[in-house]
């Protein structure tokens, strides 16, 4: 097939990410990661005094929502993309703790979803991609040739992120990972606006039980029944 479009949901931290570059490696096609998106809004929200507390001013963000401009750039040495906010690399400062605690709010916006909805859609107008997200199979490529749904207890996951923390020296308990990745599922699923869930027809990947290897060997074998 000429051109490819490959979904990746499912829950925080469930390596999705990790299988989807994997992946955009093997068959040489882009690999976006939606989640750096809203994170990208999210950090832009707090640095300009729109979050306050819990509170977020929505009028502000809305007429703002313009002004923030999202672009990817892939870095030959680390062989990854990186993101950046209005020209600025971001990569680090969208995965701080701060920004994971409110991203899931401001994700639940409906104007913030669409117009990411609509970036993301034209991302994949012209050439092959894996994306991946919570709605890439529902809502943003429902005709997608493969979609998957991957799935790992909330502890292994916490134990996950809470390593990169970690290795970054960053001080955070893992209880307070755990909370974070719990407290984002529950809004995820739990959102008015395309919330987060399996596509009817998305093939279940439970990252905790199988390895790297075996993943990718598993993706490429639903591709092959999908030629
Ligand atoms: O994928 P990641 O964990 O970085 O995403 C951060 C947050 O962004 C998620 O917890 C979710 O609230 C939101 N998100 C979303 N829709 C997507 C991707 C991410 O709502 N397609």
């Amino acid at each position: 097939k000429s051109k490819l479009v490959i979904a990746i949901d499912g829950y925080s931290s469930c390596g999705k990410s990790t299988v989807a570059k994997d992946l955009a490696k093997l068959l040489n096609i882009i690999f976006i990661d939606s989640g750096a998106m809203y994170r990208c809004v999210t950090l832009y929200a707090l640095e300009n005094g729109m979050i306050n507390s819990d509170k977020i001013d929505e009028d502000k963000l809305k007429s703002a929502l313009n002004n923030i401009s999202i672009s990817f750039k892939f870095e030959a040495a680390t062989k990854t993309n990186e993101t950046y906010l209005n020209g600025e690399l971001v990569e680090s400062k969208i995965r701080s703790l701060e920004v994971s605690s409110h991203v899931s709010s401001i994700s639940a916006i409906g104007f913030v979803r669409k117009k990411m909805v609509e970036l993301q859609q034209k991302m994949g107008e012209t050439e092959s991609i894996v994306m991946d997200g919570r709605d890439i199979g529902t809502v943003v490529f429902p005709n997608a040739d493969l979609k998957l749904f991957m799935t790992a207890s909330p502890e292994i996951r916490a134990e996950r992120r809470f390593k990169e923390f970690q290795e970054k020296n960053e001080n955070i308990s893992f209880d307070e990972v755990l909370e974070n990745v719990k407290s984002r599922d529950h809004i995820d699923e739990t959102r008015e606006e395309s919330p987060l869930k399996k596509a009817d027809d998305a093939v279940v990947l439970d990252n905790g039980k199988i390895g790297k290897e075996e993943q990718l060997n598993f993706i490429v074998e639903e591709l092959k029944k999908r030629d």
